[in-house]
């Protein structure tokens, strides 16, 4: 999604932004620019396509200067063109912007009224113009962004630069991220801590209502109220994580692959299960009730983790979209009650929304994140880090698993406080120990899947079956094949077929069934009898046993190894990613870039 990076104190700034971008381009977008002060002024250089479209256009037409802002653009409002990419001006302004301006219609109409020329058709741009109006009435310009910030509403993380300051960038965010970071004599500003790492010593989270002014040697921060404030300052990785796909030829595989590896990380340091007693000031023998909250893929973790939560600790657990639950009508809480919020990067919108709200009535939260440093991991109660790296496939594939693992670790440690040694968590743990080998295990149906992929042939549709936990993996399977191949996929609960998505079923449907759930498979099977009788094409995935007892109806199986209960969705994750993977590439699509797709949602 957009992505914001600036830069002051440098001798070619330029260079700079490009590189920043460029770390940036992992998010999604789909143009991209930056404005430079110079001596002769603003200079904007923006384009549709790639970073690198950007630079070859820079070396036509260079920019100097040492201080700039830049910016990739992921559409919302007008189509990616050169004229709505960022950043956009008004006299003696430059801005580039990330969220959403909610009023910008009313907005744009008043200062059409006033003579403002407006030639995007982004929300955005109102804000320069609101901005110059500002200081037409004799703000300076840090005052006149604050003030022309308050006009808006929505999501904002703003960076602007203005010919009465060069040198100087002022920066402001309301529910969207932004860092600034320094060095001797440099400071940076991006939406992104990582894009930081390597190029700024220390950083700085601003925090919502937070702005900005940084010079080169100095960064102003004052709060929503105006008064200046101190901000903690961050760790940044001092080396650029590596951008380079290793072995592999895509982000995506190479992330696939990690699985194994993060998944022993993760237990090495969850196993014990004395950093869960560290990091959880939940005392889970009181709770009555949790909350799940989440978006996409990590939605998908939570549906599984309310299986192992209920089965094994006995708690209630609801599942919830945060797209929907940060608006829905809520009912009266339980003192007992707390929220489980999952999200790979800790910056999606909705997520961030229902972590505002649950707050604001006091319910205890716990962030399951992958960015250590991202607004979930630091403005939730307490945060589980998922350890999975940084993952730059758009398509979530280690950070789902990684977010199994925890939540299955949280599921034992709930188990533990209030059912005691009873329950056997010593039991579960040992179970989930073996997953990274059965993870490594599990990669091996990769050939097996690359054939199945190809007997997808141009299939239009995929159906996905399981029950029990193996339900939410369906659904899984489903969100990854659609979005990497653009092939329409839907995630059933199995013995719901007969209630309607069976009309589907022909010769022509693909339709994948988890035999995972070992107590229901005597229930899968009748109910791929059923597709069978309709001539749907079966592939079924599990271990050896499960596609045994299928073999007479299957028209495709793909092996996983034995596991034990606990771990099998866990590995049932594999062929599904492995499978939209290889059909994503076999129809020559970027299974790294999906179209439309950004990977940190940061807008409602
Ligand atoms: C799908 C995918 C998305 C994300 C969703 C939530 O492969 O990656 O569905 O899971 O946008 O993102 P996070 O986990 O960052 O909150």
């Amino acid at each position: 999604m957009c992505g914001i990076f600036a830069a002051t104190g440098e001798s070619a700034v330029a260079d700079v932004l490009v590189e920043g971008l460029r770390r940036l381009e992992y998010r999604g977008y789909d143009s991209a620019g930056i404005a430079i002060s110079g001596k002769g002024g603003i200079a904007v250089r923006k384009n549709v396509g790639p970073v690198g479209a950007l630079a070859t256009m820079l070396e036509s037409e260079p920019a100097y200067g040492e201080c700039g802002i830049a910016h990739t653009r992921w559409a919302t409002h007008g189509e990616p063109s050169a004229r709505n990419s960022h950043p956009h001006c008004a006299p003696g302004i430059a801005i580039v912007h990330n969220g959403i301006v909610e009023n910008h219609g009313e907005l744009r109409q008043e200062l059409a009224a006033r003579n403002a020329q407006f030639v995007s058709e982004t929300d955005s741009e109102v804000i320069p113009w609101l901005v110059r109006e500002e200081l037409m009435r004799g703000e300076k310009p840090w005052a006149a962004l604050q003030k022309a910030a308050a006009r808006l509403s929505g999501s904002f993380a703003i960076a602007m630069l203005s010919e009465d300051e060069p040198g100087e960038i002022f920066a402001i965010r309301k529910g969207s991220p932004l860092v600034t970071g320094f060095t001797d004599g440099k400071a940076f500003l991006s939406s992104d801590l990582n894009a930081l790492a390597g190029i700024a010593r220390h950083a700085i989270a601003l925090e919502d209502g937070d702005s900005a002014r940084i010079t080169p040697d100095c960064i102003d921060i004052r709060d929503h109220d105006g008064r200046i404030v101190n901000r903690p300052l961050l760790p940044v990785e001092s080396r650029i994580a590596t951008y380079d796909t290793g072995v592999h030829e895509h982000f995506m595989a190479k992330e696939i692959f990690e699985q194994p590896e993060v998944a022993a990380r993760i237990d090495a340091a969850y196993h014990d299960g004395t950093l869960m007693e560290q990091l959880l000031s939940i005392d889970f023998s009181r709770v009555r009730r949790i909350n799940f909250v989440a978006c996409g893929t990590s939605y998908y973790a939570a549906a599984v983790a309310r299986h192992w939560m209920q089965q094994h600790a006995g708690i209630e657990c609801t599942v919830h979209v945060a797209s929907e639950y940060r608006y829905e009508a809520l009912p009266q809480f339980y003192s007992g009650e707390v929220a489980v919020l999952i999200s790979q990067s800790g910056e999606t919108a909705d997520t961030l929304a229902v972590l505002e709200r649950l707050q604001h009535l006091g319910m205890p939260v716990l962030g399951v994140v992958n960015d250590t440093n991202s607004t979930l991991a630091r403005n939730a109660d307490m945060a589980l880090p998922l350890m999975a790296g940084l993952e730059i496939g758009v398509a979530s594939t280690k950070a789902f698993t990684a977010q199994l693992m925890i939540l299955a670790h949280l599921a034992i440690h709930a188990t533990g406080r209030r059912l005691g040694a009873a329950a056997s968590p010593g039991r579960l743990r040992d179970q989930l120990a073996s997953t990274p080998d059965l993870l490594a295990k599990a990669l091996l149906c990769e050939e097996g899947v690359i054939e199945t992929a190809r007997q997808l042939g141009d299939a239009r549709s995929a159906i996905f079956v399981g029950r029990g936990p193996f339900q939410a993996l369906a659904c899984e399977g489903a969100l990854k094949l659609k979005e990497t191949s653009y092939i329409h996929a839907e995630g059933f609960a199995a013995g719901e077929l007969k209630h309607g998505p069976l009309a589907l079923i022909d010769e022509h449907m693909p339709v994948f069934a988890l035999a995972g759930d070992q107590e229901m498979m005597p229930k899968l099977a009748s109910n791929i009898r059923e597709i069978a009788a309709r001539n749907g094409r079966i592939h079924v995935i599990g271990d050896r046993e499960a596609i045994l007892s299928m073999k007479d109806v299957a028209t495709g199986a793909i092996t996983l190894p034995s596991a034990p209960d606990l771990v099998r969705p866990i590995i049932t994750a594999i062929p599904l990613q492995l499978l939209s993977y290889h059909a994503a590439l076999q129809r020559g699509l970027n299974v790294d870039r999906p179209r439309n797709l950004a990977k940190s949602v940061t807008v409602e």
